[in-house]
C-alpha cells in the first residue's frame, strides 16, 4: 500500500467527540514510551506527525490521523505511566476503555510490547481484557534494533511460551523497529487487507 497523504485530524479526551466513524480505524496502544507514536510516524513515513518523546507520558489524548483520506490511524496515551496522580490515571483508564469499547469502526488494535522486556503482567491483563470485550487486536514487538538477533529471538520465544500458558491461540505478531523501519510493510499490508472488510454501522 502506498501512503499518499497522512494528516492530523483532531485530539480528544472523549470518544464521542472523535470523527464520525465512517472510515476503517486502527489504533496503537501499549505502555508509556513503548514507541506508539514513533511507529505511526514510521508507518506513514512522516517524522513528526505523531509527537514523540524520550520521556514517558508524551501522548495524553486520543489523536486521529487520516491516511489517504480513506482510513484512520489513532495514537493513544500509554498505560502504566507512574508519574501521574491516581485521579488522572483513572481518567486515562476510563477515556481509553470507553474509546475501545464504543468505537464502532475500530478494525484492529495494535498492542505494542517492548521487545527488550520480559512479559509484564499489565500487558497480559490488558490483552485478557481485550479478549473478554471482543476487541480485535494483534501484538507488535517494538524497538528490535536495540537487541541482537539471538537476544531478540530468545525474548520473543519467552513471550510466546508465557502466553501459551493462558491463551489457546496466540494473536498475530509483528516484529518491528520504527528506527530501522522493520515490519512496516507487513503492518501496511495487514491494514490494506482488512480495509475492505469495513462496514459502517449506522
Ligand atoms: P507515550 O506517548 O509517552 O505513551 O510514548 P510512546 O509509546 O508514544 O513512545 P514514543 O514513540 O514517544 O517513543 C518513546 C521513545 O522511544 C523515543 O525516545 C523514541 O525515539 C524511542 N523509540 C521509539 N521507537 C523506537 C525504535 O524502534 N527504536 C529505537 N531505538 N528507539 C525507539
Ligand atoms: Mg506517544
Amino acid at each position: 500500500m502506498k501512503i499518499k497523504t497522512a494528516e492530523f485530524v483532531i485530539s480528544n479526551t472523549d470518544y464521542k467527540l472523535c470523527p464520525a466513524p465512517k472510515m476503517a480505524e486502527y489504533a496503537f496502544i501499549g505502555r508509556s514510551n513503548v514507541g506508539k507514536s514513533s511507529l505511526i510516524n514510521a508507518l506513514v513515513n512522516h517524522k513528526n506527525l505523531a509527537k514523540t518523546s524520550g520521556k514517558p507520558g508524551k501522548t495524553q489524548l486520543i489523536n486521529h490521523f487520516s491516511i489517504n483520506k480513506a482510513w484512520y490511524l489513532v495514537d493513544l496515551p500509554g498505560f502504566g505511566f507512574a508519574k501521574i496522580s491516581k485521579k488522572m490515571r483513572a481518567e486515562f483508564h476510563d477515556m481509553i476503555s470507553e474509546y475501545l469499547i464504543n468505537r464502532t469502526n475500530l478494525m484492529c488494535l495494535f498492542v505494542l510490547i517492548d521487545s527488550r522486556h520480559k512479559p509484564q503482567a499489565i500487558d497480559q491483563e490488558f490483552m485478557q481484557w481485550l479478549a473478554e470485550k471482543g476487541i480485535p487486536f494483534v501484538m507488535v514487538f517494538t524497538k528490535t534494533d536495540k537487541l541482537g538477533k539471538v537476544a531478540l529471538a530468545k525474548n520473543i520465544g519467552t513471550y510466546k511460551v508465557e502466553m501459551q500458558k493462558t491463551w489457546e491461540e496466540l494473536p498475530q505478531i509483528f516484529i518491528t523497529s520504527a528506527e530501522k523501519k522493520t515490519g512496516m510493510q507487513e503492518i501496511a499490508d495487514f491494514i490494506e487487507n482488512l480495509n475492505p472488510q469495513f462496514k459502517e454501522i449506522i
